[in-house]
């Protein structure tokens, strides 16, 4: 483990992430003045990261074979852990990441019936080993979820390559990330993010403090 700590945020399209992350810093100032809170993402979270998200997010959503969507993912992690990640940690933040690895075992890995143990080796290969605290599952059903992603996407014109690809696509990535959850409970959170992100902001602080607590923390 890292000194600081190292929240994910995981879930379908339209699950509520980036809002959870803005309310999540914000309540983690007031928790503990003075102490480094990075908000970043993944894809991306560097310059170059960045640039390779444009290729991913944009065009059309079989442009790319799932291969080297998974390879392209990852270089850009690569980027995100080895410059912005493992030096925060090291310097004690608190770090919020909307998606990390878990994204890839599922996106690009169990949703596609692909062998997650491969990719994971490849992560290793790239930065050795860097797992959250704990990731919450922003779980809603891919129906209101894609729904929610759509209005965003007509409203900014942007980035809906992954919305694209369906909606058995996504119940898949649905039933990946609760697999994934099931696997590892002790550092997943699977939340209910049906509700509004208020609703869902509480349901991730009571997690999260008693989280605290169990560790000695608060
Ligand atoms: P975002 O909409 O949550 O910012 O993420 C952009 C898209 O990238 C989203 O549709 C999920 C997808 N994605 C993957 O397929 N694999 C990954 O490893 C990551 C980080 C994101």
């Amino acid at each position: 483990m890292m000194p600081g700590l190292f929240i994910t945020l995981e879930g379908g399209e339209g699950s509520g992430k980036s809002t959870q992350a803005s309310l999540l810093k914000l309540w983690f100032s007031d928790l503990f003045p003075g102490r480094e809170i990075v908000v970043t993402r993944e894809p991306g979270g560097t310059d170059q990261a960045e640039e390779i998200r444009e290729i991913l997010v944009n065009g059309a959503a079989d442009k790319l074979a799932v291969q080297t969507e998974a390879l392209l993912m990852i270089a850009a992690r690569t980027e995100h852990v080895l410059k912005v990640l493992k030096p925060a940690l090291m310097r004690e933040a608190i770090v919020i990441c909307d998606r990390f690895s878990d994204s890839t075992l599922v996106y690009q890995g169990l949703a596609h019936g692909k062998d997650i143990e491969l990719l994971r080796s490849i992560h290793r290969f790239c930065f050795a080993d860097l797992s959250p605290d704990i990731t919450f599952v922003l779980d809603v059903p891919p129906e209101q979820g894609l729904l929610r992603a759509e209005t965003r996407t007509k409203k900014q014109n942007s980035e809906s390559r992954f919305e694209q690809k369906g909606l058995s696509f996504h119940k898949s990535v649905r039933d990946g990330f609760i697999k994934l959850a099931k696997r590892e409970p002790n550092r997943f959170v699977i939340v209910d993010a049906r509700g509004t992100a208020e609703e869902t902001d509480e349901l991730v602080r009571k997690h999260i403090l008693t989280w605290l607590q169990e560790q000695g923390c608060i």
